[in-house]
């Protein structure tokens, strides 16, 4: 069923006014019409606390020539921002400067993610909204989101629709692995970039880059592929050192999570009854029980991690099925020096946010 007010698509970005937030609206109010329906219309509502920039970004945005209507809000107006939304992304949050981790920013942004959850779960309809994260650090944020909306939902599956956004990892392991291609003097299979699957977390060695399953990925030497594994792992680090304390990603961070807004309009609009993609989820229900039998599998696979990152399908239910044969399919390099570190590094991340 679609599930819009009046056949709308609604859009909310929380965190509007940021360098993520601006870019992302932009994507989204230039591109979004070419992946509705016809008479399908959208609406991009954009929501930050910092109330002169979000008017001033909405004011700029809705003098472009496109049928996405745009509409600023500020301060207590959360609530109308968030009425009637079918996607909620949030990029709200305080970047990283050079010398700091993702886990640094851990309390400041928990406290922003709280309170942005607990005005979801008094605004939205939590059987129908899709609420995608971006801000860092995902490996802990998105528990800490899952347990806040689930404290206020109690008889609702909505940690099945909660996305820790981790796209960034896996169009950063694409595009680096083009560039090493072109580098090592090898003719790219196609002109279509690999897709590289990317699994774990989303931070340092928590990012695990599956290159084995990436036709240009296993043509490469055991060097090359580490060297490559490392970019992707630290490729956060390589924005925020030069930009030298002017934040991190944006403009990439911005395409990735357009890339993923525009791959959910079919199943918004009832094109279609699943889509996929990769993104960081909760595995257990607010029970602890595995929220479905393919969670269960790759559960037994994880050391029973509670949250990790995987290809998955997306009902209007939320997360269904997992594709656990990424997991299967890996080499014994890719286990053993990539995927055991992640799971002893997620734990921690998992538990950092479960504690506060
Ligand atoms: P930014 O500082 O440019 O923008 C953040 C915006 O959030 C600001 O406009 C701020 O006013 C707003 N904000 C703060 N508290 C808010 C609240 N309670 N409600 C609404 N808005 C609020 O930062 P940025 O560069 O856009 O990055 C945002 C976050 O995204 C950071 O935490 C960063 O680490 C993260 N990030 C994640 C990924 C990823 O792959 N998941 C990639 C890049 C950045
Ligand atoms: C990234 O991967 O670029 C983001 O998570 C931002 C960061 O802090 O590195």
């Amino acid at each position: 069923m679609p599930h819009s007010i009046n056949g709308d698509v609604k859009i909310a970005v929380l965190g509007a006014a940021g360098g993520i937030g601006q870019s992302l609206s932009l994507l989204l109010k230039t591109q979004l019409t070419r992946e509705l329906p016809n008479h399908r219309h959208a609406q991009l509502a954009l929501y930050d606390v910092n109330a002169d920039a979000v008017r001033g970004v909405a004011a700029d945005l809705s003098h472009i020539d496109t049928g996405v209507t745009v509409t600023g809000y500020e301060g207590d107006r959360i609530g109308e921002a968030l009425e009637g939304t079918d996607i909620v992304l949030i990029p709200a949050g305080v970047p990283r400067k050079p010398g700091m981790t993702r886990e640094d920013l851990l309390v400041v942004n928990a406290k922003i993610v709280k309170s942005i959850g607990s005005s979801i779960a008094q605004h939205c309809d939590l059987n129908k909204v899709f609420i995608l994260l971006i801000s860092n650090p995902i490996n802990s944020l998105v528990p800490v989101l899952v347990k806040e909306l689930e404290s206020k939902s109690q008889g609702t599956q909505v940690e099945r629709r909660v996305l820790g956004l981790t796209k960034l990892d896996s169009v950063r392991a694409s595009a680096f692995l083009h560039e090493v291609t072109i580098k090592h003097g090898l003719k790219p299979k196609s002109n279509t970039l690999d897709d590289v699957p990317v699994v774990g977390g989303h931070s340092g060695e928590t990012i695990v880059p599956l290159f084995s399953q990436a036709p240009n990925g296993n043509r490469l030497s055991q060097d090359a592929l580490e060297a490559l594994v490392q970019r992707v792992q630290f490729g956060g680090d390589e924005v925020v050192r030069a930009k030298n304390g002017a934040g991190s990603a944006t403009l990439c961070m911005a395409h990735a999570a357009y890339t993923v807004a525009a791959s959910f309009i079919p199943l918004i609009t009832g094109q279609k009854r699943s889509i996929s993609g990769t993104f960081y989820v909760a595995l257990k229900d607010a029970q602890g029980q595995p929220i479905n039998s393919s969670a269960k599998r790759l559960l037994g696979s994880i050391n029973d991690l509670p949250y990790f990152a995987v290809p998955l399908e997306i009902t209007s239910q939320g997360v269904d099925e997992l594709d656990t044969s990424v997991l299967e399919r890996m080499t014994k390099y890719e286990r053993e020096r990539l995927l055991a570190p992640c799971l002893g590094k997620l734990e921690g991340g998992i538990r950092n946010g479960l504690s506060l």
